[in-house]
């Protein structure tokens, strides 16, 4: 099955420009809470949140959770594989997504980490397919909202494909 990349969405420099601008709306919001704790949600955050990480000026902590959720393009049910190592009662959390699709990812991963009671909890997604979300999650810091396509690239795959890319892409799933 050869998936081909119909066009490009973002570019790595609106990327890297948008990232800058999340970052310090981040970095403003905790300046006078202390250290936060950034969950990534694997794989499809690992290079959002090096790059988003890397550019925040505020003390901060890295931490990943990996779920899986779908099969192809197809909406599965919602499974911890790997949970974070680090206690995170008493701190402040932003839960860091490549993209919220139908939102039953972030909905589930916020239950989960409220019942640890943490200081707070937020959410950061890079992309967000508005249309597509049915469950009622907030989403603090969104990059950039999309339309109901599917997109790989800066960490974002189909079947594996395309995580890899600098920028994001639009592909055909069939
Ligand atoms: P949700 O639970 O439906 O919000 O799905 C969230 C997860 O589905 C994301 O973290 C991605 O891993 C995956 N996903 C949803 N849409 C896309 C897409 O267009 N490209 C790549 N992965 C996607
Ligand atoms: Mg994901």
């Amino acid at each position: 099955m050869q998936k081909v990349v119909r066009g490009t969405l973002f570019s790595e420099e609106q990327i890297e420009h948008r990232v800058g601008e999340l970052a310090r709306a981040i970095s403003d919001d905790y300046r006078d809470k202390g250290n936060v704790v950034l969950i990534g949600i694997l794989k499809g955050s690992f290079i959002f949140l090096a790059d988003l990480s890397r550019k925040l000026d505020i003390d901060r902590t890295v931490e990943f959770i990996a779920v899986s959720s779908y099969q192809g393009a197809t909406s599965g049910a919602v499974r911890m594989i790997m949970d974070v190592r680090g206690d995170i009662a008493g701190r402040h959390v932003l839960i860091v997504e490549d993209i919220v699709d139908t939102g039953n990812t972030l909905k589930y991963l916020i239950q989960i980490l409220k019942s640890r009671n943490p200081a707070s909890i937020k959410t950061c997604a890079l992309l967000h397919k508005a249309e597509a979300t049915v469950a009622d999650v907030p989403i603090d810091y969104v990059g950039f909202p999309i339309g109901n396509e599917w997109v790989v690239g800066y960490g974002l795959d189909y079947d594996e494909f395309g995580r890899t890319l600098p920028y994001i892409g639009v592909i055909d799933p069939d």
